[in-house]
């Protein structure tokens, strides 16, 4: 996944004085931000409250990511800031509880306390039902280091989501159905940080959805490593795989909008693909990483496709859906990458047409196959490479936005604008649509008339909602 979702700010109600307070810190890819509110949660039930505000938490919980290089030296240094923090408390006589939750929890284990003592917990992904407990300990002084892959279903135990603390945080919604990884792509961390492919079952989904729309959000997101790979037992007793999942959420009143994330080609099966035909609520947008379009380095990558492979699983997917918009990710300087290999790739961007990309340096993990190659890819080449394809890319972005100038668009409506008189919302193709606050209120679909751009966002100029279709 991606660290495509920064920080989510804003989401979080002022904390009454008299409650602890936790303010949660999430860095990287979605699934952490479902993870970072279902902790939130999981302490609420403990008589925690979240703060938005560092200076009156009495604990902070960084929820860490560990994709790409870097990631763990940012929680170091976190680390380090928050040290000083804690002497300060210590010194006027309060204190304060560091924990660090997340991959490079998971990863570093107990090198994180060795390193930035300052820390009194450490809890990996699989075990955040049994944050309370660790707390608790901590809260005694001890330092806990909890990142075995528990045997029990932590979503299971892990407490409902409440209703209240769901509508202070908006019209759409995270989702995890799935988690792990079976693929093995030999750069990534993934299988090692988030473990086997485990699917949540239909039961457990279907109800979190419900009262998800309970609780007025409109659009959720399922998110999952390989969220098509899921497949669950059905009510009666039959498998289902995620096209059946989505077919049933979409009956869900409320529910108008489903989107997916993040998707392995292999794992398109050809109902998921009728789902995109079929289900007006299945958003058309699909993000779908290639990494790379030289059959050599696909294979290198152990991606298990080929160029033209994931060509023609494109083809099928625009037949079933033509209005689908496609986004990707890719990796440059994959240890062995030629200047041919290369324009391989630059070939298959342009073959596709991206909506939204992101692209990376290729960075080596520990522990992963790809760490061990011989031929690493020099830093100026791997800059020159992503310069170029960045420009692909940022173009064919540009491209599809102006395409909307002059459209008429479904928008969900989710927060006030930055300017006054303005409402933004979210289009069909993820991109956010600034609007006149006059067409709608917040969690209202509507239509708009797209009349220009910016780098990032659309925009509604109009301040009537267009009636044309
Ligand atoms: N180096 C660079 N990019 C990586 N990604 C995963 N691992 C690495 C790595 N070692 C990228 C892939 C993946 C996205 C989430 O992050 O493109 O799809
Ligand atoms: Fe990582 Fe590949 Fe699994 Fe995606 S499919 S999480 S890139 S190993």
């Amino acid at each position: 996944m991606n660290e495509r979702v920064k920080i989510m700010d804003g989401a979080v109600s002022p904390a009454p004085a008299n409650m602890r307070k936790v303010f949660v810190k999430t860095y990287g890819c979605q699934m952490n931000v479902y993870d970072s509110q279902r902790m939130a949660d999981a302490l609420g039930a403990d008589g925690y409250v979240e703060t938005a505000s560092l200076d009156d938490a009495d604990m902070v919980l960084l929820n860490t990511c560990h994709i790409r290089e870097k990631a763990a030296e940012k929680v170091y240094s976190e680390l380090g800031r928050l040290r000083k923090l804690r002497d300060e408390r210590q010194a006027s006589g309060s204190d304060m509880l560091i924990g660090v939750a997340g991959c490079v929890a998971q990863a570093e284990g107990e090198e994180i306390i060795r390193r930035a003592p300052v820390v009194d917990f450490v809890i990996g992904p699989q075990t955040y039902h049994r944050l309370p407990q660790v707390v608790s300990r901590a809260r005694r002084g001890d330092k806990v280091v909890e990142t075995d892959y528990a045997i029990e279903d932590k979503f299971d135990k892990l407490p409902e989501r409440d209703v209240r603390q769901l509508r202070a945080r908006g019209v759409t919604a995270f989702l995890t159905v799935q988690e792990g990884c079976d693929k093995f792509c030999t750069f990534c961390v993934v299988p090692y940080t988030r473990g086997a492919e485990v699917s949540r079952p239909v039961t457990q989904i279907v109800a979190e959805a419900r009262k998800l729309a309970e609780s007025g959000v409109r659009e959720v997101t399922l998110l999952g490593q390989n969220v098509n790979a899921w497949h669950g037992e059905s009510p009666d007793g039959s498998e289902w795989g995620l096209g059946r999942l989505l077919r049933e959420l979409a009956e869900i009143d409320g529910l108008d909008r489903l989107r997916y994330t993040t998707s392995h080609p292999r794992d398109m099966d050809e109902d998921l693909i009728a789902a995109h035909r079929d289900l007006g609520a299945l958003m058309p947008y699909l993000h779908l990483p290639v990494q790379a379009g030289s059959d050599r380095i696909l294979k290198a990558m152990n991606r298990k496709h080929t160029g033209d492979e994931y060509r023609r699983l494109v083809d099928r997917i625009r037949a079933a859906r033509p209005d689908i918009a496609l986004s990707g990710d890719f990796i440059v300087g994959f240890p062995g990458e030629t200047d041919v290999d290369f324009e391989d790739t630059m070939r298959l961007i342009a073959d596709i047409g991206y909506a939204q990309a992101f692209s990376f340096k290729y960075s080596p993990r520990p522990g992963t196959p790809g760490a061990d190659l011989k031929d690493q890819v020099p830093e100026q080449v791997k800059n020159e490479r992503l310069y170029r394809l960045q420009s692909l890319l940022g173009k064919q972005q540009a491209d599809f936005m102006n395409g909307l100038i002059g459209k008429t668009i479904s928008v969900l409506l989710e927060k006030p604008g930055r300017e006054p008189g303005q409402i933004v919302g979210r289009s069909p193709w993820l991109q956010p649509a600034v609007c006149d606050e006059n067409v709608g209120k917040i969690g209202d679909i509507v239509s708009v008339r797209i009349t220009r751009t910016s780098a990032n966002s659309l925009i509604a100029d109009n301040r009537k909602v267009d009636t044309e279709a």
